[in-house]
């Protein structure tokens, strides 16, 4: 039986268990309690409260502009859905970068006011004092590397990081000082499949792929490009399992066609 079937809830070390048994970790965001209820009830492994919902739930061009009040305000949906998976939740743009004292305050906000069971933050060397800080103080880390959209104004574009060896080099060191600072995983965003297997391979903590080819320990996707809610996003990397945009649209319409034709509500929707 796989250690994901064993387990009741599942926790860090329940991830570092299917790592070492070669069992692939599922991780799909959700910012809200109804899709938290149906992607934890589904029997995904994690559910990433992303700062992505800066662009699908807000509609901002970037991530930058969330707020860590709102993050929080998703986390504690999200909580509320689910029975099971591990949430991690996204520290925002402005909350960890400055020193590792404000970082250590942001990520105890977010453990206190949303019932999430660990907190995640983009960098590598650059974080590592503020990993280290959280650890200490009990809270489960998990790293982001290679392509990190809270830097897109300092990249310029969305393509693919580490292609060239210098910055390759660079995201290698930064995977083991994130694993030697106490991260419990790292999401590996947008970089060579080849490079995410070295990486994956280097290190005792899984590694989460998007966009990262098929040898990293797990894969995310965010929910609503995976769902097809969102149909404007199609990298190369995103599989669309679903296209609710069509289903909802549809619905919507004929909606729309029986309350103008006087057939919603009939004789049985009524009191
Ligand atoms: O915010 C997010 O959704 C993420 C994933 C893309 C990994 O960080």
């Amino acid at each position: 039986m796989s250690v994901q079937k064993e387990i009741k809830k599942i926790t860090t070390n329940t991830l570092l268990k299917m790592k070492a048994g070669g069992e692939k970790i599922s991780m799909l965001t959700a910012y809200d309690f109804s899709f938290a209820k149906i992607i934890d009830g589904a029997g995904i492994d994690i559910i990433l409260v992303g700062d992505s919902a800066s662009n699908v739930m807000a509609g901002h061009e970037t991530t930058l502009p969330i707020t860590l009040d709102q993050m929080i305000y998703h986390a504690q949906s999200v909580v509320r859905g689910i029975d099971r998976c591990l949430v991690v939740v996204d520290m925002p743009f402005g909350t960890y970068q400055s020193n590792s004292e404000i970082a250590l305050a942001s990520a105890i906000k977010i453990m206190k006011e949303t019932g999430g069971h660990s907190v995640k933050f983009e960098g590598g060397e650059e974080v590592v004092d503020s990993v280290k800080k959280i650890v200490s103080a009990g809270i489960p880390v998990m790293g982001h590397l290679g392509l990190t959209p809270q830097s897109i104004y300092k990249f310029g574009t969305y393509t693919v990081r580490a292609k060239e060896e210098d910055e390759a080099e660079k995201l290698k060191k930064d995977a083991l000082h994130l694993q030697k600072a106490g991260a419990f995983a790292i999401v590996l965003e947008k970089i060579p499949a080849a490079l995410a297997k070295e990486v994956s391979e280097s290190l005792t903590i899984p590694t989460i792929g998007i966009g990262a080819g098929q040898d990293c320990d797990g894969q995310v996707l965010v929910m609503h490009d995976m769902l097809g809610i969102n149909t404007e996003f199609k990298p190369r990397f995103l599989r669309q399992y679903a296209n609710l945009n069509e289903l909802a649209t549809a619905a919507v319409q004929q909606y729309i066609k029986d309350v103008k034709s006087k057939n919603f509500p009939n004789k049985e929707e009524q009191y």
